[in-house]
């Protein structure tokens, strides 16, 4: 991991360690990191993981690629180095909301494996679970929610995931979601179920 470019400067801990808080929440901190070719369904599942988690009272947020790109990320496009710097802030932010004790779903085409691997790195481990939205190419182009593919097809976006720029599947997920014929809801209760059997969520133990 890079180091930082500023001297003189030192971590400082708080005053309630990472179980306390846990104990006091109720709750485990964690990051949901999906990823998927855009159109597969990453943003949709995740938006309503999101929202059964908080109906059965627990605390999450979700970090959305297009969202982002409109802030914190607004000065970054799609070249390889910049989609590398994006799922590089994004880990920082995700690693901050799961210390914090909240589950955070962070839906990100994140194409390469090595920036999943230092996202992952960041946050404490087991508490890091790569979500596979795993949607063929083909589904994905069919659906084309933003036209996108259609554009990308016809040469007017240079670097398209799937189309002229690189998508790398996950090797060993720790949810891999198969979502050909299944519904959005089928999709979200895996990843409930996952976190639930898994001591995540409140009222659960690990
Ligand atoms: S990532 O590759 O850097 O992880 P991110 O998830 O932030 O991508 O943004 C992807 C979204 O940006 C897509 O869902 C799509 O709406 C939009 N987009 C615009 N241009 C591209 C492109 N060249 N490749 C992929 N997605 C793009």
């Amino acid at each position: 991991m890079a180091k930082p470019v500023s001297d003189n400067i030192t971590w400082h801990d708080g005053h309630v360690t990472a179980e306390q808080r846990q104990a006091i929440l109720g709750q485990r901190g964690a990051v949901l990191w999906f990823t998927g070719l855009s159109g597969s369904g990453k943003s949709t599942v995740a938006r309503r993981v999101e929202q059964l988690l908080l109906l059965a009272g627990n605390q999450t947020y979700v970090l959305d690629g297009d969202n982002l790109r409109m802030g914190l990320n607004q000065d970054l496009g799609f070249s390889a180095d910049d989609r590398t710097e994006n799922i590089r802030r994004v880990g920082c932010v995700a690693q901050l909301f799961a210390d914090a004790g909240v589950v955070c779903l962070s839906a990100f085409i994140s194409p390469y494996r090595a920036d999943r691997q230092a996202a992952r790195e960041r946050v404490p481990q087991g508490q890091f679970l790569e979500v596979f939205i795993d949607t063929p190419l083909e589904v994905c182009e069919a659906r084309d929610p933003k036209g996108l593919y259609k554009k990308a097809r016809a040469g007017e976006i240079p670097t398209f995931t799937g189309i002229s720029a690189p998508y790398e599947s996950p090797e060993s997920p720790e949810i891999h979601v198969k979502t050909a014929d299944r519904s959005v809801e089928s999709c979200a209760q895996e990843v409930v179920d996952y976190l639930e059997s898994h001591g995540f969520l409140s009222g659960t133990s690990p």
